[in-house]
């Protein structure tokens, strides 16, 4: 179990904090490329309970920093964006992409630039999204390794949704398989589905085995249970550091992708996607259907967005959220034609991480064997955690980026056989991007 202290270690990650710090080691995917325009508005982005501004100077450099001029706190958000650099509108002071004061205008020369720094975060660009470093140090590790970055950017799938609950509950709904034969498709008979739809294998036995080990890069659990006789249908899944998860949502010979949770704040997440476009997985494939044809329900496709604001929270949101109850349809959950009566996969997993309340209570829960990897994962966090606080050891990832390059998805095997030689053969098996090659877990 989690105690409720130990919930609060593992959930705030606001400046000063153990989680928070474990989270400043890291690179975290923070905005799309395209939202940020050569000279245009900055945009306020919260990250990490930090109120930050995002710009493109006139150079086409991102700069990422405070929103507090160091002058007297105005915020930069109001500022113009002009001639490489952002201009504070209350008394001129400008500064670069790195924070350096290149104007001071309202004193006499000399002032004193060279003595003022605005607080800005390294920022970088890779398919398509813009990446900050919120660490103090000079030196910012390399990006992950994830696979689906090495593919052309064209090729990648880049996707945010933001989640109005902490990170953490946001997160262990991913690595919470066994739900998926109930939230998502407990309304689903075996029998009226055929052989090669992939919801059948989650279906035909909604309580499956699991094996779980931790991994260089997190945690990893495998999924199973006989599909047909000498047959094994596996689901492989992953939780890497920090807030980075690899479902099953898709083929294991094909699913190149990879998800974070961003903490924006204690009680709002930023979901990032990176997915392959070529590869065989819930994005690609058709929606699914029963024997004779009807799609089933609750699985619609596309995800309803709200037009983006410029509020600290007002980016990437769901039309269907807390206040309109997730769009919940009673009578579709009472005719059973959709088990929650919500439909949409991702909105079902949105509406019952929000319904657990902004931060869960972690004293009120009661794990379950079912519930192993997310123990193992928590348990994870705390010790990287506690070992940077107290020792100052660099958490799983930051000086080893290679450790990133890991897999998940569903297959199905001849016989069973130990479970990770399982996953290194369909590993080796798998297609890759040309370059590297991935590894087992250990
Ligand atoms: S507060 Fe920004 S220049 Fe004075
Ligand atoms: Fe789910």
């Amino acid at each position: 179990m989690t105690t409720a202290r130990e919930g609060e270690e593992l959930t705030r990650i606001g400046p000063g904090t153990p989680m928070g710090a474990l989270m400043r080691c890291y690179w975290m995917p923070a905005a799309l490329s395209s939202e940020l325009v050569r000279d245009g508005a900055p945009v306020r982005l919260m990250l990490l309970g930090e109120k930050l501004i995002a710009f493109r100077d006139s150079a086409g450099r991102v700069g990422v920093m405070d929103h507090r001029c160091p002058h007297r706190c105005a915020s930069l958000f109001l500022g113009r964006n002009e001639e490489g650099g952002i201009r504070c509108v209350y008394h001129g002071w400008k500064f670069d992409v790195a924070g350096n004061c290149l104007d001071m205008p309202s004193l006499p020369p000399p002032g004193f630039k060279e003595k003022v720094k605005a607080k800005a975060y390294k920022a970088v660009e890779r398919a398509g999204v813009v990446w900050v470093h919120m660490g103090a140090g000079a030196q910012a590790p390399p990006l992950p390794t994830f696979e689906v970055l090495d593919l052309p950017e064209d090729e990648i799938r880049v996707g945010f949704i933001q989640r109005d609950c902490n990170w953490l509950q946001a997160l262990e709904g991913e690595i919470d398989t066994s739900h998926f034969g109930f939230l998502h498709a407990g309304h689903v008979d075996v029998d009226d589905v055929s052989e090669d739809e992939p919801v059948r294998n989650t279906v035909i036995n909604r309580a499956p085995e699991y094996h779980l080990a931790d991994t260089p890069w997190g945690t990893q659990y495998a999924g199973y249970r006989q599909a047909a006789p000498g047959k094994t249908y596996w689901r492989f899944g992953n939780f890497l550091f920090p807030f980075w998860t690899q479902a099953p949502n898709g083929e294991f010979g094909s699913h190149m992708h990879a998800r974070a949770w961003v903490p924006l704040d204690d009680g709002h997440t930023m979901f990032c996607y990176l997915w392959w476009k070529g590869g065989t997985s819930s994005m690609t494939l058709p929606q699914p259907a029963f024997k004779d044809g009807r799609p089933i329900g609750g699985t619609g496709r596309g995800n309803k967005l709200l037009p983006n604001t410029t509020d600290w929270l007002g980016r990437w949101r769901m039309a269907a959220n807390a206040s309109n109850d997730w769009g919940i349809d009673r009578a579709a959950q009472r005719d059973n034609t959709i088990y929650t009566g919500i439909d949409g996969i991702h909105l079902q997993d949105q509406a019952i991480t929000e319904s657990m309340g902004a931060i869960v209570d972690h004293a009120w829960e009661h794990l379950a064997p079912s519930d192993q990897m997310i123990t193992r994962t928590r348990r994870r966090l705390l010790v990287a955690a506690r070992n940077l606080r107290d020792k100052g050891v660099l958490p799983p990832g930051v000086e080893d980026p290679q450790v990133y390059r890991a897999r998940s998805g569903y297959f199905v095997s001849e016989g069973a056989g130990a479970w990770q030689e399982v996953y290194a053969r369909q590993l080796a098996a798998a297609v890759h991007p040309p370059g590297v090659p991935l590894r087992a877990a250990e």
